[in-house]
């Protein structure tokens, strides 16, 4: 049996960050949902995992603007177990505050991952834990890396017979064991027995004062236990200190999702200027065309193309729909053959049916268009539901907010909206009523009525040339 500790207390300093380093995003997910899958991998049974978090993570108050690992916990992933580490005094002295928690169990093995190491993959984990079940004489197995630069990383100092000597952090080293290239992943599968008894006996005479945990090898050794080297994916070894390591991992995670899409059927043109979450389903057929960000829960179906430079965020597009360049689209649902844009903006709790077409310069917000619904150009739809077939002219506008609340226009079935009408909600059109352009509507529209609001145009002879003679001799 193992039981999994995931470290996740550490203060993240040179994240320089409100937020805790662990739920800062790559490929749109936290750094701790990844470790968490692995961890979930290894354990078998999420109520097998400890994660370890400060006190001040820990706080759960929904008043409290600023993001916690404890409240992310709870929301999705509330199987999980939870130590405190208070304050945090260094890795050897969080998994202590796991085990004062009851956290191993009896379990045979314990594994300990950090929170930012998120590239690790469960299978070299389960090496690891092979590894040390193969070995009677061994205590702890660690998970290795050889990086060309292994700046910031402890250092696996071996002696002439390369046999493993112990792990050296960057700060604690001499210029020559900084030379060593092999590194600590922070990844280690513990004999739980041997664990418990060492973790008593860490100090923290170190140039950060700090319980290393790595100092329980150092103590495996003395015990006449061994340890056992792993080398595992340098790729995979990355840990995410600084904004700068964040980019980097989050640059490697999108483009393999850019690359997973392609396999999956999706024609991308220049894939290195695409952003596409990990968490996006593509189907196959799909076209995403260069300067493109698909983020979130968003969904593409097969034969939709989504056009150059949009930038879109938990929507959903049925098959064949035609996403023109430069939309803008969130929270959105954009049914089959639907043609939108250039330059439209979708907001949330828009609603496009089959075959509706809105076009340049058209805003749609809490918006439900019917089938074959065609609003063009110019036009802000906010609050409102129109009917089937109806056509929204040029310019019109749904003047939905009166300066203290928001009011619904409903416009029914095969009617027609001349160009630049203002709706003043609260106000219905009958199905088949039409609209004169021009028109400001405020009062309810009967059905197969026609609603004509403007003042009558005078027409005087000769006006315009009088116009003129007037302007140029003045
Ligand atoms: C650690 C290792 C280093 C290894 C590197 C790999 C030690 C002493 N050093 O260094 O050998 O090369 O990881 O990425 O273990 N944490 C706590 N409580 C604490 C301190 C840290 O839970 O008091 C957590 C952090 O949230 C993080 C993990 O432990 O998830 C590692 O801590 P960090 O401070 O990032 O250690 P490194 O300096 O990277
Ligand atoms: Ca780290």
């Amino acid at each position: 049996m193992t039981s999994v500790v995931l470290l996740a207390a550490g203060r993240g300093v040179r994240m320089r960050s409100s937020r805790p380093k662990v739920l800062h995003e790559a490929a749109g997910r936290p750094l701790l949902d990844r470790a968490l899958d692995t961890a979930f991998a290894v354990a078998g049974d999420p109520a097998k995992v400890v994660v370890v978090i400060s006190k001040k993570d820990a706080e759960r108050d929904s008043s409290n603007e600023r993001a916690t690992v404890g409240a992310f916990l709870a929301a999705n992933h509330p199987r999980v177990r939870i130590a405190i580490q208070d304050p945090p005094r260094g890795t050897g002295d969080a998994v202590r505050a796991a085990a004062a928690a009851g956290a191993f169990g009896k379990a045979k093995t314990v594994v300990v991952l950090s929170g930012d190491v998120p590239l690790l993959e469960a299978g070299a984990v389960k090496a690891l834990v092979d590894a040390l079940a193969k070995d009677k004489k061994a205590a702890v197995a660690v998970l290795t890396a050889t990086l060309p630069n292994p700046t910031g990383y402890g250092r696996i100092v071996r002696d002439k017979k390369k046999s493993f000597v112990r792990i050296r952090e960057e700060k604690d080293s001499s210029s020559s064991e900084r030379k060593i290239c092999e590194i600590n992943t922070g990844t280690y599968a513990f004999d739980r027995a041997f664990l418990e008894k060492s973790l008593p006996l860490l100090t923290s005479e170190n140039s950060q004062s700090e319980f290393y945990l790595t100092d329980v090898l150092s103590l495996a050794l003395k015990a006449k236990r061994k340890v056992v080297t792993v080398s595992g994916d340098p790729g995979a070894a990355l840990g995410v200190n600084s904004r700068e390591d964040l980019a980097v991992v989050d640059g490697l995670l999108r483009e393999r999702a850019v690359r997973a899409a392609m396999r999956g059927g999706t024609t991308i043109r220049r894939p290195e200027t695409v952003t596409l979450d990990e968490t996006v389903v593509l189907e196959p057929d799909t076209t995403v065309e260069p300067f493109v960000t698909l983020l979130g829960k968003t969904v593409v179906g097969s034969g939709t193309t989504i056009g150059q430079g949009c930038v879109v965020k938990n929507a959903v597009f049925g098959q064949n729909v035609t996403v023109r360049p430069y939309c803008v689209i969130e929270s959105a649902v954009v049914g089959d053959g639907c043609v939108v844009g250039p330059f439209a903006r979708l907001r949330e709790g828009t609603d496009l049916a089959a075959g509706v077409h809105v076009g340049n310069f058209v805003e749609t917000k809490k918006a439900k268009l019917h089938a074959g619904v065609k609003a063009n150009h110019l036009t802000y739809l906010g609050d409102t539901e129109i009917g089937p077939r109806t056509n929204v002219g040029a310019g019109v506008i749904t003047c939905n907010y009166d300066g203290f609340a928001k009011h619904k226009t409903t416009i029914g079935a095969d009617v027609f909206v001349g160009s630049d009408v203002q709706l003043v909600a609260p106000v219905t059109v009958g199905d088949g009523a039409i609209v004169g352009a021009g028109t400001t509507v405020t009062k309810d529209v009967p059905r197969d009525g026609l609603a004509v609001a403007r003042v009558p145009q005078k027409n005087l002879e000769g006006g315009g040339a009088a116009y003129r003679a007037r302007k140029k001799k003045s």
